[in-house]
């Protein structure tokens, strides 16, 4: 057993204003009190868009409501005329403890290569964010190269070239597996995610491995996480799509229940 606490990060990608986050958080929080849920077992983040981060940082403030809060993005820079971008700075201002970095529409879409992922990984690192650092293979890529060339090859450079490392979380998310309703097998999951964990320990030092939790994310559903959970090398999931339903994403954070069955 590894003495690292699981995390369930859901992803709300471009959905959902501010009123419909509070209703979604709150529903959340109700499921998951009126199922008894232990707060301390596993650590649940919401990483909703920025224009809702204010409204649920101050409802999880008031009601005490055990979660954390995480962005979609942040910007390399750190203030000035780019207009658009948001800075770490302004994140941590607003109680923020995590922040995705080279999540694959970021990478497809906004033409993040590398060099960018390491930037926004320093960024973090500079506001006292932890980056959830997203890596994962093309259909094609893992045609060509297998599982774990992409992902691991990600994640050193992300992590390369940094005075100092601060925590980190790695979300290993198969491009194909996104939305797609296709899921890596708990077996490759594993595999890729120990690969991952094996190049960190070679590249940094095997505390850091040993320290760093890295997750699976792609088409993750209530019914098929206990699989990808119950391997030690998987030490919590990314969530998109099915975080954006309470009773669903409930049933996630509650994986647990569904292992001991
Ligand atoms: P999905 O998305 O769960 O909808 O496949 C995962 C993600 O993009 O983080």
């Amino acid at each position: 057993m590894s003495n690292r606490l699981p995390l369930i990060a859901g992803n709300w990608k471009m959905n959902l204003d501010h009123q419909q986050a509070i209703a979604l958080v709150q529903k959340l929080a109700w499921t998951l009190n009126d199922a008894g849920h232990d707060y301390k077992s596993v650590e649940t983040a919401v990483f909703p868009p920025f224009t809702d981060l204010r409204s649920v940082q101050t409802l999880i403030d008031a009601d005490k409501i055990e979660f954390s809060l995480g962005a979609q993005d942040l910007s390399k820079h750190e203030s000035g005329a780019f207009t658009g971008e948001i800075a770490g700075s302004f994140l941590k201002k607003l109680d923020v403890k995590f922040v995705l970095v080279g999540h694959s529409e970021r990478r497809s879409y906004h033409n993040e290569n590398d060099e960018v992922v390491q930037a926004k990984t320093a960024a973090a690192f500079k506001h006292g964010l932890i980056p959830v650092i997203c890596v994962g293979e093309t259909l094609e890529e893992l045609e060509n190269e297998g599982a774990a060339a992409v992902p691991v090859r990600q994640t050193l450079a992300a992590l390369a070239n940094h005075a100092e490392l601060g925590e980190f979380v790695i979300a290993y998310e198969p491009v194909w597996a996104i939305g797609t309703g296709k899921v890596a097998t708990p077996e490759e999951a594993a595999q890729v995610c120990a690969k991952i964990r094996e190049a960190i320990a070679d590249a940094h030092s095997p505390e850091v491995a040993a320290a760093t939790r890295i997750l699976y994310g792609g088409s993750v559903k209530a019914a098929n996480v206990a699989g990808f959970l119950k391997s030690t090398e998987v030490d919590g999931v990314l969530v998109g799509g099915a975080s954006l339903d309470a009773e669903e994403f409930a049933g996630i954070v509650r994986f647990q229940k569904h292992i001991s069955l």
